[in-house]
């Protein structure tokens, strides 16, 4: 609780505050002679530090959440956020029944997280849909989004296309002997399903 209190602090409050600062010191900055605008670029460059230093913090915070609360607290925590800065609504569904290998939950956290963004930069989506399911010898996981759809095959086999994401997806997967189905056609919205086995 109290690291997810923080996070938030430090990714949404803080990052919102030191927006306004940028926007009062533009203001100045039109109202100042030009012999004196050099020095609010310093004061600039030092906000932007500050900012740079507060994403690394929040994001080195944020793994901690997936250690400490597991896969699904983290994707809620992960979902909240996108909600909030991008006004999608985002769901997120199911459970692990316990904690996983820690492998496992680091790569399904990377991979839902790309897939999530995939789907607010590409999919112009109004609804993303998060689903964890636990089987007896694997997990599966979904994000499901309602937007533009795009042709999946296609993408996948032009390696060195546009994107690493699809193909990072992959090759966390790998290792895992895990398995990933792209469900899309254009107009018809996305589904990215992944599939883990569980030892024992
Ligand atoms: N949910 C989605 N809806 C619509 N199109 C998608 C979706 N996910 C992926 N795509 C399409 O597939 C392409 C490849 O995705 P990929 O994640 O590999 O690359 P990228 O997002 O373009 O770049 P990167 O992930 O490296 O920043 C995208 O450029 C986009 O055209
Ligand atoms: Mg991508």
């Amino acid at each position: 609780e109290e690291a997810k209190r923080i996070a938030h602090t430090l990714h949404d409050e803080a990052a919102q505050l030191l927006a306004s600062v940028h926007i009062a010191l533009d203001a100045l900055a039109r109202d100042l002679p030009q012999s004196m605008r050099s020095r609010l670029e310093e004061v600039r460059d030092l906000l932007d530090r500050i900012e740079g230093e507060l994403r690394r913090l929040s994001h080195e915070l944020r793994p901690t959440m997936l250690d400490d609360l597991g896969l699904v607290p983290a994707l809620q925590f992960l979902a909240e956020g996108v909600a909030k800065r991008t006004g999608l609504s985002v769901e997120v569904r199911g459970s692990t029944h316990g904690r996983l290998p820690p492998a496992v939950e680091t790569a399904l956290y990377r991979i839902v997280q790309e897939a999530l963004t995939n789907a607010v930069r590409h999919a112009h989506p109004a609804h993303v849909k998060i689903q964890v399911q636990r089987e007896a010898r694997a997990v599966r996981c979904s994000v499901a989004d309602d937007g533009v759809g795009f042709d999946a095959a296609t993408a996948l086999a032009h390696r060195g296309g546009p994107g690493l994401g699809l193909v990072g997806i992959r090759e966390r997967l790998d290792p895992l002997r895990g398995s990933l189905q792209i469900t899309s056609s254009p107009g018809c919205g996305t589904r990215v399903h992944v599939a883990v086995p569980l030892e024992g």
